[in-house]
């Protein structure tokens, strides 16, 4: 179980990037959701140890992680949000070299680093510039760098932005199949990722910790409160000044509106919500 206890950190730019981020995070797939800049990068990168906050502290399951961080990073496998590669080497060359890093012992590096490859899926591209991967290939290659050594605590930054649904699908089904004895973070604003991946999360906003919980119970917290309605494409700014707008999309052209209340307001209908509702009504809107 990782630990963290009233965290704090403003950058040197005044940016409260974590303001009294308290969470447990228990074995397990856990999901950090919360939009651009909510500070989700910086908690991960200070649960890597490879920033300090200004105050608080995390404990992993026996371990002080600030005080000791070199014992944290041995057990940390980190994918990076901006995770990048230099160019010209091959994925096995690559991989070789993390696995160095890592204090794996030359006897055990080339089976592990064939295991990990083949995990991946990419033992066949081998050879292959890391450069030359696709964004999907990249990710994968990500976390078989994040597997090496066989660490208890996980930390994917991002891994789906900017893949294509089959990517996101395949590295989403790689995460699915992480150890269950292990605590593995993944942060993102996808919430689809984290409804199919996490049996818990916690919804980050403005360096805040704004919710957590199972996704099922806090979206099971919005029913009987959903009302939808297809409106005039003018009439959003009407709907919006009666009612708590959550969504609006358009639907085969149509505009939809989702709106939360206590009671069915006059020509909508009920609404199953989803996690993307519960979402939009704690972080607001988008129009
Ligand atoms: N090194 C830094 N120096 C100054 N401000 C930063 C730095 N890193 C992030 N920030 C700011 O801190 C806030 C949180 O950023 P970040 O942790 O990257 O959020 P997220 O990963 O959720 O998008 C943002 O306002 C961002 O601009
Ligand atoms: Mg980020």
């Amino acid at each position: 179980m990782l630990s963290i206890q009233n965290l704090g950190k403003t950058y040197p730019n005044g940016v409260h990037a974590l303001q009294d981020v308290s969470l447990d995070v228990p074995a397990g797939m856990f999901g950090l959701l919360g939009p651009n800049g909510a500070g989700k990068s910086s908690l991960m990168r200070t649960i890597a140890t490879l920033q300090l906050p200004d105050q608080g502290s995390i404990r992993f399951d026996d371990l002080d992680v600030l005080a000791e961080p070199a014992t944290l990073r041995a057990r940390l496998g980190y994918l990076p949000q901006d995770f990048g590669v230099y160019p010209g080497v091959s994925g096995w060359d690559l991989l070789m070299h993390f696995a160095t890093l890592k204090g794996i012992p030359a006897s055990a590096r080339r089976s592990t680093v064939s295991d990990m490859l083949n995990l991946v899926h990419l033992y066949d591209k081998r050879n292959k510039a890391v450069s030359t991967y696709s964004g999907g290939m990249l990710r994968r290659f990500g976390i078989a760098q994040a597997l090496l050594g066989t660490p208890s605590l996980i930390i994917v930054d991002e891994p789906t932005a900017g893949l294509d649904p089959k990517e996101r699908h395949r590295f989403n089904n790689l995460l699915a199949k992480i150890g269950e004895n292990v605590v593995v973070i993944l942060s993102t604003h996808i919430v689809e990722d984290v409804w199919d991946l996490c049996p818990r999360m916690a919804v980050m906003n403005s360096g805040q910790i704004v919710a957590h919980g199972s996704p099922h119970a806090l979206t099971s917290q919005l029913r009987g409160k959903l009302w939808r309605k297809e409106i005039g494409r003018n009439d959003l700014a009407k709907v919006k000044a009666q009612h708590r707008l959550i969504l609006s999309r358009y639907v085969s052209g149509a505009l939809v509106v989702d709106v939360l209340a206590d009671a069915q307001p006059n020509g909508f209908s009920p609404v199953e919500p989803l996690l993307e509702h519960l979402y939009f009504s704690i972080i607001g809107a988008e129009d």
